[in-house]
């Protein structure tokens, strides 16, 4: 980051302000307010252009997800416009109080290369679209007057391999600090002695004085435990010269510490105030948990000393219909999902993720691996004059220290496939190294890994230089395991299993790579591509290799890009032409609008074998097929089951833990089934005992639709969301599962539709829309508040379907 030298006059100003007395730091979100303008506009950054017939957005912004799609477009990066440059203005309201002030702008994430501007001037920069960067901007502004804040975001000379987003898509804030203050992200909290009746707090606390002389300065800490009671302080206090950095060190005791655990996520709050001759000048918050973590090499991962198998999934950073842009209730929701199916831990797939994700990871009690770059970043975010090092230095800093008092994170990665790192090309160890050392240096006290694809070249021991082997995909990571036995393993990519919600083909593939002209693929779950595999494959490697400390799923949801098998390339070999390549992935567990496809239930059945549970597929309309064979599969936490169907038996199935087929080891399957319409029974045994069971009828007409909101009361703040599903049914109330009817919205009341979706990878319809396509029963409204409080009414209607209503209270 460029750093602007403060001038003397402003030097002069502090001084005679700090005798007026300071004030605590205030965070000012920036979300509305802001004007936007996509490509190049001539003097854009100057404080006189006018604005005014410029597009008001609030941000989090992404540019691109409102289309339109690029028909012949790369379906690897959503076929969406997002490759373009745009201007973002907006007034920055500072009071005369500010004077003598220091005032930084955090930014969590700009895609991409940001120039942010002050006043007409170039306050500061950055270039990797997914990092958090601050901008001291206290040099720039005019405290009282008008203040004219520009950011130019660039993605002409950004590539990816997945749809990105454009834009400013993470939030914005404005920080106000006295001049002696923490600094941001200042805190670092360990916890170098974790015992059963007690654990010594380490607090490094960096502390700036930019104040015109030097500074008496002592910082006080207190621990608090989640009920608010201080269960430990101390305070030190130190000198600290005019325009300089000083980092006071602190241990406190706490006696009795509450550990935090996937299943018991307890926080501490530590409050830290800087006192400056008496008198508090700031006043800085940081949750830490008290854990540990150890990787044993023939046990996989420990946490509190207990070994923790890792139900993980790897998640891309775009939320579907609302594409990049960082809505926080949209990410909570995700977890929320996963989490119900059995996960406990995410992997940030390939990016620094907003910071928001990882306090819901440390308050939901899941853990997190945290990567900071894909093998594409390289290229993409290092632009032919950037050197390595310095790239690497402050991409590394701002990662790990913004992150790292999360008790969630228990691994670093510094990236994600890199080649010509694998390959030790170009210097690639060295960077490796450069990377790795960087991270240790701002934090020793978690392990380091990078994620691997290339089988061979283990050989070169690029692990030597890390801590944990992570390895994507087809038990690759045998001959680094083989090589190098004294580290564990985590399979940082399982599966990539293919999947369309809703959608089935007959006969059963031969091969998982059996991909027809469908341009979807069946939801038997038996599809991957060449280099991957089924999740029961993964299931089993697992069963089999204790040392394996868990799995990361590819993916939890569907992501919009890299549409595998339907992508451009592989389409036009097919003989399709590019407008056949699909936008999004067909990867997800859940769809791209976070709807279950049958995958969810084959791995909630396996990680939460205690919750009794029964799915049936496929779904049972197939008029075209009687008398014809149609093979029903049921996933369920029970390990035996008798399939009816219209009463009559079609034989009892049971698992067989000890088979080389992963299939036979955690499904149920009736290949041999010849269908009539009617109903399906499962009745379901576990060691031997009934556990429940489940029917599935084959469904009429369609004739009415159904909303179901996740919430029906959200916050009045013009950023919560509420989900609401849509469903078509039958007289009964039967799902319609063919059901493709076009539906038309409307909403009245106190917010907006935001986004619109229905997880088919083909669908090229508009995402903010007020209609949608029903795609195989099913699709999603994403309603969003306002910032009054009220109620909003969602009415759903379509030709020859009676009409549903959903009523969301906004508070
Ligand atoms: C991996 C890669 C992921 C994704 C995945 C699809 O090799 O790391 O980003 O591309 O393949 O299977």
């Amino acid at each position: 980051m460029i750093q602007r030298k403060s001038s003397l006059f402003l030097l002069l100003l502090w001084a005679f302000t700090l005798t007026l007395g300071a004030q605590h730091r205030t965070t000012v979100t920036l979300s509305d307010g802001w004007k936007f303008k996509k490509g190049e506009t001539k003097d854009a950054h100057t404080v006189g252009i006018k604005d005014d017939g410029w597009q008001t957005v609030s941000v989090p912004h992404d540019w691109a997800i409102s289309g339109p799609f690029i028909l012949d477009g790369n379906g690897s990066t959503g076929k969406l416009p997002w490759q373009d440059q745009a201007w973002y203005r907006r007034e920055l309201a500072i009071p005369a109080t500010a004077v003598g002030q220091r005032m930084y702008l955090v930014f969590d994430g700009v895609m991409a290369f940001p120039k942010v501007y002050v006043n007409g001037k170039l306050a500061g920069e950055w270039d990797y679209g997914y990092n958090s960067f601050s901008v001291d901007i206290t040099d720039f502004v005019t405290p009282g007057g008008k203040n004219v804040l520009a950011v130019h975001a660039d993605t002409r000379n950004f590539d990816s391999r997945w749809y990105p987003g454009a834009g400013i898509y993470r939030k914005v804030e404005l920080l106000t600090v006295a001049p002696v203050h923490v600094d941001i992200w200042g805190t670092y909290v360990t916890t170098p002695i974790v015992k059963p009746h007690y654990v010594d707090v380490r607090v490094s606390t960096k502390v700036n004085n930019f104040a015109a002389e030097r500074a008496n300065v002592t910082v006080m800490h207190e621990i608090l435990s989640d009920g608010g009671q201080v269960v430990a302080k101390g305070s030190f206090g130190k000198w600290i010269n005019a325009g300089q950095q000083s980092t006071l060190e602190s241990t406190l005791t706490v006696t009795d510490p509450v550990r935090w655990d996937v299943d018991h996520p307890y926080l501490y709050r530590l409050v830290t105030r800087v006192q400056q001759d008496g008198e508090i000048v700031d006043e800085y918050i940081t949750n830490f948990g008290v854990r540990t973590i150890r990787f044993d090499p023939d046990h996989g991962f420990y946490l509190n000393d207990r070994r923790v198998q890792l139900r993980g999934v790897n998640l891309h950073h775009d939320h579907g219909p609302l594409g990049a842009a960082f809505y926080p209730r949209a990410m909570e929701r995700q977890l929320e999902i996963m989490k119900s199916m059995g996960v406990n831990a995410i992997r940030n797939s390939h990016n620094t993720a907003a910071p928001e994700l990882l306090e819901m990871c440390d308050r939901m009690g899941l853990l997190f691996f945290n990567e900071a770059f894909d093998k594409y970043d390289a290229k993409a975010a290092i632009l032919e004059d950037t050197d390595f090092e310095t790239f690497a230095q402050r991409n590394v800093h701002n990662f790990v220290v913004r992150d790292r008092n999360h008790p969630s994170v228990f691994l670093w990665s510094v990236g994600n496939e890199i080649p010509d790192v694998q390959n030790n090309d170009n210097n690639g160890f060295q960077r490796l190294h450069t990377m790795v050392n960087y991270v240790r240096k701002y934090d020793p006290t978690r392990p380091v890994t990078l994620a691997n694809d290339q089988l061979g070249n283990a050989a070169r021991r690029h692990f030597d230089y890390y801590d944990v082997h992570s390895w994507n995909y087809g038990r690759r990571y045998r001959l680094a395991r083989q090589m190098e036995p004294n580290k564990s393993v985590i399979i940082s990519e399982s599966a990539s299993t293919l999947s369309t919600r809703g959608f089935y083909e007959f006969p059963l593939p031969e091969d998982k790579t059996a991909f027809t002209k469908s341009l979807q693929v069946s939801s038997y779950d038996l599809n991957a591509p060449w280099w991957a595999e089924i999740a029961d494959d993964d299931f089993m490697w697992q069963q089999e290799e204790p040392y394996i400390a868990g799995e990361f799923v590819w993916t939890g949801f569907d992501y919009l890009g890299e549409p595998t098998p339907y992508d451009n390339t592989t389409v036009k070999e097919m003989g399709f032409t590019d407008e056949a390549a699909a936008r999004s992935s067909y990867f997800g567990i859940v769809d791209l609008v976070g709807i279950p496809k049958d995958r969810y239930y084959l791995y909630k059945s396996y990680w939460l074998p205690e919750e009794n549970m029964i799915h049936i597929l496929p779904h049972w309309n197939w008029p075209e097929r009687v008398g014809e064979n149609v093979p029903v599969f049921v996933y369920t936490n029970g390990d035996e089951a008798e399939l009816f169907l219209n009463g009559k038996s079609q034989g009892r199935r049971s698992k067989q833990p000890k088979s080389e087929n992963s299939v036979d080891r955690f499904r149920l399957m009736w290949n041999d089934v010849v269908y009539d319409s009617g109903e399906l029974k499962v009745v379901a045994y576990k060691a031997g005992r009934k556990i429940g069971e489940q029917t599935l009828k084959t469904a009429g007409k369609a004739t009415k639709l159904r909303l179901t909101p996740d919430r029906t009361r959200i916050h009045a703040n013009g950023q919560d969301l509420s989900y609401v599903l849509i469903e078509a049914l039958d007289a009964e109330g039967n799902l319609a599962p063919l059901a493709m009817d076009e539906i038309n919205l409307s909403l009245m009341g106190t917010g907006s539709i935001a986004g619109v979706g229905n997880g088919n990878p083909q669908s090229f319809a508009p995402f903010q829309s007020h209609e949608v396509e029903l795609f195989y029963g099913k699709a999603m409204i994403i309603l969003k508040s306002g910032q009054e409080p009220g109620k909003m009414t969602l009415k759903a209607s379509a030709d020859k379907l009676e009409a549903a209503t959903a009523v969301i209270g906004t508070e």
